[in-house]
């Protein structure tokens, strides 16, 4: 199949493209670079070894998204370009609604008109928000408490009633729990803007010395040491998650909903004291005040993606912490690019990476 990825340069988005290529599947890029980088498009041709075409564009740009179709004969679309931020949606949620529910719309709106009708979505668990009990199924009431999770959760209803008006339309809908670590090649990462938000980049630039020290946000969590549980997934088998869910929804038509997740919880304290094993280095953290918005307990009951889509994640905490320390040792700054606005590179169709780098777009 050829497949769009929108969010294509993206942390996950380039784990799924890596993916997908080694399965024999061709790959069309779509990226807007807003919270990524185009040498992403090269660290994916290296490790896979394969040509992909990278398109810089926005799914809100009726007019960019006409030309990917009219260029590339797609046969599917993995929705990941989105703004993420948590903590961030509250601040702008004017933004996140913008991007995350008007482009999707839009999205959906020239997949349609192209005769596009399979689309795997991707979700978030934070869709739950604080659960009565864990591990959560799917079943469990959907009660976003932010923004960005209400955003996330707008879109799934605003795809169920696509298919409700055409039942030609093929969803899956994936509620990703924690994604974390990186390519075991060492050469695709996380590359977060500023000061990482989530727990396992922020603690590998500790280990790396780019942060003096974590800050643990509460200790009084009724869990097994007091501080937070999540079910952390590593992104490959996450990007893994994505094909199984495509190969069941070209099966079987209709709306699918799948958790993402290992169905195992880790503190944040076994965390941190995994990572110190894998880096061998001791890694100062503070107990501070909990983190508004946070929850005690978050994981998956991953029983029906793997009865329905054949899927189970592979990855143990240890493989995690192995492969975001090779990543982060080895590129402590990330793909490299300042992230200034300008610094943004490149363009469109087949351009190599090395030849964008020549060309400079005004900031989008
Ligand atoms: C994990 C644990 C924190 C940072 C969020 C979104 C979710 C998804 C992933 C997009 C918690 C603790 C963290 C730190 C800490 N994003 N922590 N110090 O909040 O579970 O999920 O990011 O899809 O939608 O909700 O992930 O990594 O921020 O936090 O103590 O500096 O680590 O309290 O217990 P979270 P996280």
């Amino acid at each position: 199949m050829r497949v769009l990825l929108t969010g294509g340069t993206g942390y996950i988005g380039s784990h799924t493209a890596v993916e997908l290529l080694a399965a024999g599947h061709d790959v069309v890029l779509l990226d807007n670079l807003a919270n990524s980088s185009a040498r992403a498009v090269s660290a994916i041709r290296k490790v896979s070894g394969r040509e992909v075409s990278f398109i810089r564009g926005d799914i809100r740009d009726g007019n960019s998204l006409d030309g990917v179709f009219q260029t590339h004969a797609v046969d599917a679309v993995i929705h990941l370009a989105a703004l993420k931020a948590v903590g961030e949606s509250v601040a702008k949620p004017d933004a996140y609604n913008d991007t995350n529910v008007t482009g999707s719309r839009r999205l959906v709106e020239r997949m349609a008109a192209h005769g596009v009708t399979t689309l795997v979505f991707s979700s978030t668990a934070a869709v739950y928000g604080d659960p009565a009990s864990t591990p959560i199924t799917e079943a469990c009431p959907a009660s976003p408490q932010s923004p960005y999770a209400r955003t996330k959760r707008e879109v799934e209803e605003l795809l169920r009633d696509l298919h409700r008006a055409d039942p030609r339309w093929r969803i899956s809908i994936l509620r990703y729990f924690n994604a974390v670590g990186a390519h075991p090649s060492g050469q695709l990462g996380e590359d977060p803007r500023g000061v990482p938000d989530n727990l396992l980049p922020y603690i590998a630039q500790v280990a790396a010395g780019r942060r003096e020290r974590l800050d643990v946000f509460g200790d009084g969590y009724p869990t097994r040491d007091g501080t937070g549980v999540r079910d952390y997934l590593h992104v490959v088998d996450l990007a893994r998650g994505h094909l199984a869910a495509l190969d069941y929804i070209r099966r079987s038509p209709g709306v699918a909903l799948h958790n993402l997740g290992t169905g195992r919880g880790h503190t944040v304290l076994e965390v941190l004291h995994a990572f110190e094993a894998v880096c061998e280095r001791t890694i100062p953290y503070r107990i501070t005040a909990r983190r508004p918005g946070d929850v005690a307990v978050s994981c998956a009951d991953v029983s029906r993606a793997r009865e329905e889509l054949g899927w189970t994640a592979t990855h143990d905490l240890q493989k995690i912490c192995e492969d975001l320390w090779l990543w982060q040792s080895s590129h402590p700054d990330g793909y490299g690019d300042d992230h200034s606005p300008t610094s943004t590179l490149g363009v469109s169709g087949n351009d190599s990476a090395s030849s964008q780098r020549a060309k400079r777009m005004p900031s989008s």
